[in-house]
């Protein structure tokens, strides 16, 4: 009598599910095959590893790297330790721009430290780059991939997006959505009074990407300034007793430090594990198509994203423009994923 009670009651809980489900209620991540651009950096560090802990949802076919938050010998070695750290060797990375499109280079040692992960020591990895740009990796892959198949998530400048664009237009063909974390509207700058530092770094190609017309969802400081480290929530990763847990509670500690002291905030920001959580589980943001415009012109306005969030231009909506986030439901995810890794 009890098996068949248990029996029946567990096929009611999976008509219940996929009655939800069908009916959109619940957003079950759709599985995507994903390239991950960064410079990583401290951020970077923690959304590659939630990437890569999180299979299921998302087939990492390359990481890209990018010079942005320090220069790119160190991004790539950095990129290389998030790979190892995640026991994910699989995973191919490919060194791309040295330097943005037009601009001079710019960096954020102040924020990422000399070797750009701050709170944890660095070290060699075993595993080299793969061989060729990174660049022509996009071009050689996008060109080849089945049509809208391939998310790419841009988590530092845009440049070797906006160079491949260049090179081959054609490689829209094979682009499901760009993801950016990159912007600001409501929230203001944090590299200048208006400007993020991701488009500040290379606006030139965040409008490359912009004009090419990919779908296109920027996650910017406007969500991820509202998803904030706490004690508790660096508790919750020290809780984990693993490495991963270990590490990114030591870098964040670290690296929210600086955001902590320059907003007077109770925590900091990890802006760039927000994309991939927005791409593992949507339903924790909120946000609405705008038009946006970005700002390139030498001035106090350079690398300015303008978001009209109120459609007061009623021009063209060019990009998903992301708001809002459920800060603890970003932490319990991240712990749950990081608690999958040694
Ligand atoms: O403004 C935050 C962004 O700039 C993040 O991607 C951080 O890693 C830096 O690249
Ligand atoms: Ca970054």
């Amino acid at each position: 009598m009890h098996t068949c009670r248990r029996y029946f009651s567990g096929l009611l809980r999976s008509a219940a599910l996929l009655t939800l489900l069908s009916a959109g209620a619940l957003h079950a991540a759709e599985k995507r095959d994903l390239i991950i651009d960064t410079d990583p950096g401290a951020d970077d560090v923690v959304a590659l590893l939630l990437a890569l802990a999180s299979p299921q949802e998302l087939n990492v076919l390359a990481i890209t790297t990018v010079a942005g938050n320090v220069r790119i010998d160190k991004t790539s070695r950095n990129a290389r330790l998030a790979r190892e750290w995640a026991g994910r060797e699989d995973v191919p990375v490919y060194a791309g721009a040295g330097r943005p499109l037009v601009r001079s280079p710019i960096y954020a040692e102040n924020i990422h430290g000399k070797e750009g992960l701050p709170g944890v020591d660095v070290h060699e990895p075993a595993k080299p780059l793969a061989t060729g740009n990174a660049v022509q990796y996009l071009v050689d892959t996008l060109s080849k991939a089945a049509p809208h198949s391939i998310t790419i998530a841009m988590l530092g400048p845009q440049t070797n997006l906006a160079l491949a664009l260049v090179q081959a237009p054609e490689i829209t063909q094979g682009i499901k959505e760009v993801v950016v974390m990159g912007g600001a509207h409501f929230n203001g700058g944090n590299i200048t009074p208006v400007a993020e530092f991701n488009i500040y770094a290379d606006p030139d190609a965040a409008k490359v990407v912009l004009a090419s017309g990919v779908k296109l969802t920027y996650v910017p400081l406007d969500v991820t300034h509202k998803i904030l480290t706490s004690d508790s929530r660096i508790r919750q990763l020290e809780g984990l007793n693993n490495q991963a847990g270990k590490l990114v509670s030591s870098i964040l500690n670290e690296y929210v430090k600086a955001d902590m002291i320059h907003y007077g905030l109770p925590g900091g920001p990890v802006h760039d594990a927000s994309v991939i959580a927005w791409l593992l589980k949507p339903e924790l943001f909120s946000g609405r198509s705008v038009n946006l415009v970005i700002d390139n012109r030498e001035g106090p306005g350079f690398g300015q994203t303008i978001a009209d969030w109120y459609d007061t231009l009623a021009q063209n909506k060019n990009v998903f423009w992301v708001g809002n986030g459920d800060a603890q439901g970003f932490f319990d995810l991240l712990t749950q994923r990081l608690g999958r890794l040694k």
